[in-house]
């Protein structure tokens, strides 16, 4: 795949959070998950798991968990849960979990590596290789991040039996989008990108992000979005 291949996949993944009844297939699930595992992780402690959800029962439960505060994506028919696994951060620099109680232990705290975040970003690192998998697949996605929530996640280790050591680190939803996301706002490379030094010119002011965020210049199209969809 040459550059152009990949950016073009790259703008095309969006969030999408209504999707057609069209069912995923299970085949396609996997392709994604596959992908995932590929991605890189710290001290490649590969610290992933994966649940995936196809059981609407199961996937209306979990919805329903957030008692309304999130109506979008629920009508997907599928859903991949990330698990981290929190024995795996033995792996890394200076954390060790305790077998026996379960906890997690500093051992000497590292002076340079941040391991939770090296955890977490591995996580992340997991979720990103699945967003573009599902984009090239001609699937659409949504992180439905409130399965992390402290209450939430609890009752969804509860309901699919997932053991104390792993957290949820975030929800995918997958499906066929039932509409064409508004264009969003990308922020102009010459304002992101400083050369040797930081250059205090093309920052935002403190003035500009309090008055992006009054005009939603970021977030708008999430309110937009509805007005593009199909049904
Ligand atoms: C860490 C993270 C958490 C997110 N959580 C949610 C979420 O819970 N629900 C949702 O609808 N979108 C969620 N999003 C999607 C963002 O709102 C979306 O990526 C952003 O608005 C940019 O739009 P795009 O994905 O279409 O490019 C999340 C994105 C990230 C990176």
């Amino acid at each position: 795949m040459d550059y152009k291949a990949y950016i073009e996949l790259v703008k095309k993944r969006r969030s999408v959070r209504s999707f057609t009844d069209k069912l995923v297939s299970i085949n396609d699930l996997n392709k994604i998950v596959d992908a995932a595992r590929y991605a890189p992780s710290g001290m490649n402690s590969q610290p992933w798991e994966f649940i995936i959800i196809k059981n609407q029962q199961t996937i209306n439960h979990i919805f329903s968990l957030f008692n309304n505060r999130i109506k979008d994506g629920h009508n997907s028919n599928s859903l991949i849960i990330v698990l981290g696994d929190k024995r795996k951060k033995t792996m890394l620099p200076g954390i060790k979990f305790d077998f026996k109680n379960g906890s997690i232990k500093f051992k000497k705290p590292s002076k340079f590596i941040d391991s939770n975040a090296l955890f977490t970003s591995s996580l992340s690192s997991a979720f990103t290789h699945m967003l573009l998998a599902a984009t090239s697949l001609g699937l659409s996605t949504q992180y439905i991040s409130m399965t992390s929530s402290y209450e939430v996640q609890k009752k969804i280790k509860d309901l699919l039996q997932i053991p104390e050591y792993m957290i949820i680190y975030d929800t995918l939803a997958i499906g066929y989008a039932a509409y064409v996301p508004q264009e969003k706002y990308i922020k102009p490379l010459e304002k992101m990108v400083h050369i040797d030094t930081y250059n205090m010119n093309i920052c935002d002011s403190d003035e500009q992000i309090i008055l992006d965020k009054k005009n939603h210049l970021y977030t708008s199209f999430m309110f937009k979005d509805k007005n593009t969809m199909k049904d």
